[in-house]
C-alpha cells in the first residue's frame, strides 16, 4: 500500500513510499484493530519535519511515515476487540506510552520520559497511509454524524486538553465563575478554542495580526466571538477595552506575545500556552511588574502539549454539540483537501504557501 513517509533529518524528503499492508494479526495479543484511512489533516508540525526540524524513524527503519490527525473506518478487529467494531468510524491519539508513571495510568500525554513515541512525529510511523493497525485503547470512536469532520478531532483534542488543565487548576479558586476569554492566534487551534470556550458560555476575544474581514474573522463572529487584529490594538489595549480576561490561551507561535498576556491577566486569571516555539528568540520584558502582577493576582500559566483519549472523547462530544448549535460552521474549517496520497507535494504546498488556508487534509479513500 501507498504512505507519505521522509527520511528524518534529511529536509525536503518528503516522497511516496511502498509498505506492506498491515493486519490485526500485526498485534498479537488478539487486540489489534485495522483502521482503513480515509481521510488525514496536516499542520506546521508536518511542514517542520519535512523541514528536518524534528522526527525520527522507528527503531530499524530509515523513513517516517507522517500524518499525525487521523480520521478512518475500522475495517476488521482481533478477537479480543470488544471496544470498536468493523464499520465503525474512528481517530487515533498520537502519543504512545513511555515508562513514567504517567505513561502508566494513560496519561502518556504527561510523560516526564525524555524520549517520547509519537505516530507520525517520533520513532512511530503516522497515519498518511492506507490502513494502520492499533491497540483499542489508542483508538476513539467519532459518531457517525461527525464524520465529514471527522479529520478536526486531534486539533481538538489539543485545545480540550488546554482548557480542561484550566479548569482544573482553577478548582483552587473554589467558586472560580470565568466570564472572559482572549485566544492569541486564529488558525486552526486558535478557532477551536474559541469554539470550545463559546460552548462554555464565555465571552471570547480573538486576536491576530490579519486585518478583518477575513474568512477566519468571519467565522469567529458567527459563533459570538470578537476578532481583533494586533494592527489595530495591542493586546494591552484590548484588555483595557474588553477585558480583563479571566483565561487567556496564546498559539500563535511568537512567544513574546505569552509576556504580554501575562501582564493583562485578569487577577486570579489562568494563562494556557500551546505554542510550539523552536527558535531561539529573546526579548526583554518587564520582570519586576509581570512578577508582581503575577504573585498579588494569584495568577497561573501552565503549559500544555499533546492530549490523551480523554480528551480525544471530550472533543467528539464538542464537535458533536458544535454542529448543534452551530450547523455547518466546522466544514468551512476544511479549506484544503487534497485528492489522494500520490498529490502529497500538492499537500505540502498548500501547508506552505497558501495563506488563506486554515486546515490542509488528504482524501485517502472513500468509505
Ligand atoms: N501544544 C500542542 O500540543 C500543540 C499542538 C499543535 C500545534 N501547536 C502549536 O500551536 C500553535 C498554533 O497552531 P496552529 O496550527 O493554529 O498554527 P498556525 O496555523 O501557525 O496559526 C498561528 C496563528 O497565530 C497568528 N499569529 C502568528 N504570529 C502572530 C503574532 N506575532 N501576533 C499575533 N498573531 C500571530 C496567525 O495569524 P496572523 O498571521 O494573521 O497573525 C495565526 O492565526 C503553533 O505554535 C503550533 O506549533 C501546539
Amino acid at each position: 500500500m501507498k504512505a507519505v513517509a521522509v527520511f528524518p533529518g534529511k529536509a525536503g524528503s518528503i516522497h511516496l513510499t511502498e509498505v506492506q499492508k498491515p493486519s490485526v494479526q500485526d498485534i498479537p495479543s488478539g487486540r489489534g484493530v485495522l483502521v482503513k484511512v480515509l481521510r488525514v489533516g496536516v499542520d506546521g508540525t508536518d511542514k517542520e519535519i519535512n523541514a528536518a526540524e524534528y522526527g525520527q524513524a522507528p527503531p530499524g527503519a530509515d523513513f517516517l511515515i507522517i500524518g499525525h490527525e487521523s480520521f478512518g473506518q475500522v475495517e476488521a478487529v482481533g478477537p479480543k476487540v470488544t471496544e470498536v467494531k468493523p464499520g465503525d468510524y474512528v481517530a487515533a491519539t498520537v502519543r504512545r506510552p513511555g515508562s513514567s508513571i504517567y505513561d502508566q495510568i494513560g496519561t502518556y500525554d504527561m510523560t516526564t520520559d525524555d524520549t517520547y513515541f509519537e505516530r507520525g512525529i517520533n520513532l512511530r510511523h503516522g497515519f498518511l497511509t492506507e490502513y494502520y493497525v492499533d491497540e483499542p485503547e489508542y483508538i476513539v470512536r467519532v459518531p457517525e454524524g461527525l464524520k465529514h469532520v471527522g479529520v478536526l478531532m486531534e486539533p481538538t483534542s489539543v485545545v480540550e486538553k488546554g482548557i480542561v488543565q484550566a479548569y482544573e487548576i482553577q478548582r483552587r479558586m473554589r467558586v472560580w465563575q470565568p466570564r472572559r476569554a482572549a485566544v492569541l492566534g486564529a488558525s486552526t487551534l486558535g478557532l477551536l478554542a474559541t469554539l470550545v470556550l463559546r460552548l462554555r458560555g464565555l465571552e471570547v476575544v480573538v486576536m491576530a495580526r490579519t486585518r478583518p474581514p477575513f474568512l477566519n474573522s468571519h467565522l469567529i463572529e458567527q459563533i459570538g466571538a470578537r476578532y481583533v487584529s494586533t494592527q489595530d490594538l495591542t493586546l494591552t489595549q484590548a484588555s483595557d477595552q474588553f477585558g480583563p480576561f479571566d483565561l487567556m490561551l496564546e498559539g500563535t507561535g511568537f512567544s513574546p506575545l505569552v509576556f504580554e498576556a501575562m501582564e493583562v491577566l485578569a487577577k486570579n486569571g489562568v494563562l494556557v500556552l500551546v505554542s510550539v516555539t523552536g527558535g531561539n528568540r529573546t526579548v526583554d520584558v518587564p520582570a519586576d511588574k509581570i512578577n508582581l502582577g503575577f504573585v498579588l493576582g494569584n495568577k497561573v500559566a501552565v503549559g500544555s502539549v499533546n492530549a490523551n483519549r480523554e480528551y480525544f472523547e471530550l472533543g467528539a462530544k464538542d464537535l458533536s454539540q458544535a454542529e448543534l448549535q452551530y450547523p455547518g460552521w466546522l466544514s468551512k474549517f476544511l479549506t484544503h483537501p487534497v485528492k489522494g496520497l500520490e498529490n502529497y507535494q500538492e499537500m505540502m504546498r498548500l501547508l506552505t504557501e497558501e495563506k488563506n488556508a486554515i486546515k490542509v487534509f488528504v482524501t485517502v479513500a472513500k468509505e
